[in-house]
């Protein structure tokens, strides 16, 4: 896997924008993720805790990053603890980061032994006031276990039981919700890595290839391309599994005459592609499929407009929705009478569409932020309208990420959607 090296510069910048929010006499933690067991001495991959690398740029486990801005040692004002390294483990598991080369990474000064973690947390916290806790705020999230930060919580508490404690994830989230430039530029190579893999695909696919070919083809695109990998499980769902929204199985055949449904995106310098595309297996859409095509794009394109300063998730949704209903009842499977008479807590078109139209993107394929987040320039978010229909085995997504602007800016306008080009590009 190659390693994408980001300017330390992007970092500095956005731990500034932490730091100078937290109140006075405070003390901020934000940990790496676990590593989790897989099976004896088996890991899953590790994958960096996406706040503790967009305020360092580290990727290895074990890391504590803590901001105590009114310490009064300068150099106890923002810390970074990490493992130190030793011949066993390098034996086993290769390099860990020496103090130089955090310093180089992540631009942080000070840098410690995790092992001299708990003595030096004694220091920060009793000359703090306020502790701020970073525990993931996601809407969706569920841990099955206590997962790093809920245990940091659950011992500062004990510890230091009448110290005020904050949220963290609120300032954090405020920061990532808005890219930087350079952010900017890593999406946009996800997303041309993307790009590359699906007109490798639009080559490979015909009648027969089995999804997981598809997949393969994808993995080996976005891996020589300097990509460590997918950014998400790729969805490779023909005929009916297209239906299933979240098929990641990737196990049948692709049949003739049939669609294939492929969301996927390639992870870049951690930073995630989430693109989304539909193809007739044997290059060219029947005149049904191609008439259902169209409507999506159609609605995809107005849609996109809507990624403009003030808009939300929830406006974005309820609008597209109201276009998508329309849609519906021109390709005959609703009628407007049905319409009228809807009940407006179960409006009909959710037989045919039962997904959000967006989300946020960035160092998670579903990143940070909420459906009231009022729109901002520099945020991204995918526009993803779908339509399924179960009784004619039609599964149709259009996915293309979004950077909020008067003019919205589409990251993956290069990746082919129009009929005509991509029968043209499966024909070659
Ligand atoms: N790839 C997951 C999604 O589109 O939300
Ligand atoms: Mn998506
Ligand atoms: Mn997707």
């Amino acid at each position: 896997m190659k390693k994408v090296s980001v300017n330390k510069s992007l970092f500095i910048k956005n731990r500034s924008k932490i730091f100078n929010n937290l109140k006075s006499n405070s003390l901020a933690i934000v940990t790496s993720n676990d590593e989790l067991t897989r099976s004896g001495d088996q890991h899953f991959p590790f994958r960096q805790n996406s706040d503790l690398f967009y305020l360092t740029g580290l990727e290895q486990e074990k890391c504590i990053l803590t901001f105590c801005p009114n310490h009064p040692e300068k150099n106890l004002r923002e810390i970074l603890f990490t493992i130190k390294p030793n011949d066993q483990l390098e034996t086993w598991t290769g390099h860990k980061y020496t103090k130089e080369e955090v310093q180089q990474i992540s631009g942080i000064k000070t840098v410690k032994w995790i092992d001299d973690f708990d003595m030096t947390l004694r220091d920060l916290a009793l000359s703090s006031e306020h502790i701020y806790i970073n525990l993931n705020e996601y809407i969706k999230y569920e841990s099955p276990v206590f997962y790093r930060d809920q245990r940091v919580v659950k011992n500062l508490k004990e510890q230091f039981p009448l110290h005020q404690y904050h949220r963290l994830a609120p300032i954090i989230t405020h920061s990532r919700l808005i890219k930087e430039k350079e952010e900017i530029d890593l999406l946009d190579q996800a997303c041309d890595i993307t790009n590359a893999a699906f007109h490798r695909v639009l080559k490979f696919v015909k009648p027969g290839t089995k999804e997981y070919e598809v997949e393969a083809e994808m993995t080996h695109e976005f891996m020589t391309k300097g990509a460590r990998g997918h950014a998400y499980q790729a969805i490779v769902g023909s005929g009916k599994n297209a239906l299933v929204l979240h098929y990641i199985e990737n196990s049948d055949e692709c049949k003739d005459g049939d669609l294939l449904l492929m969301d996927f995106g390639a992870e870049y310098g951690n930073y995630a592609a989430d693109c989304s595309r539909t193809i007739p297996i044997n290059g060219k859409f029947s005149d049904r499929q191609k008439v259902c095509y169209e409507a999506v794009l159609k609605v995809q394109k107005a849609a996109i407009k809507m990624f403009v300063p003030g808009n939300t998730i929830d406006k974005v949704n309820k609008t597209v929705f109201k276009l998508m209903e329309k849609e519906l009842i021109k390709l005959g499977l609703l009628t407007q009478e049905e319409v009228d008479k809807q009940n407006p807590d179960q409006p009909l078109y959710t037989k045919y569409l039962m997904h959000g139209i967006t989300h946020f993107i960035g160092l998670d394929v579903h990143d940070v932020g909420n459906k009231y987040e009022p729109f901002k320039k520099g945020m991204v978010l995918t526009c993803e309208p779908g339509l399924y229909i179960k009784e004619e085995g039609i599964g149709i997504r259009i996915e293309n990420d979004i950077m909020v602007d008067d003019n919205p800016l589409d990251l993956m306008r290069n990746i082919p959607q129009e009929v005509e080009e991509i029968e043209k590009l499966m024909s070659k």
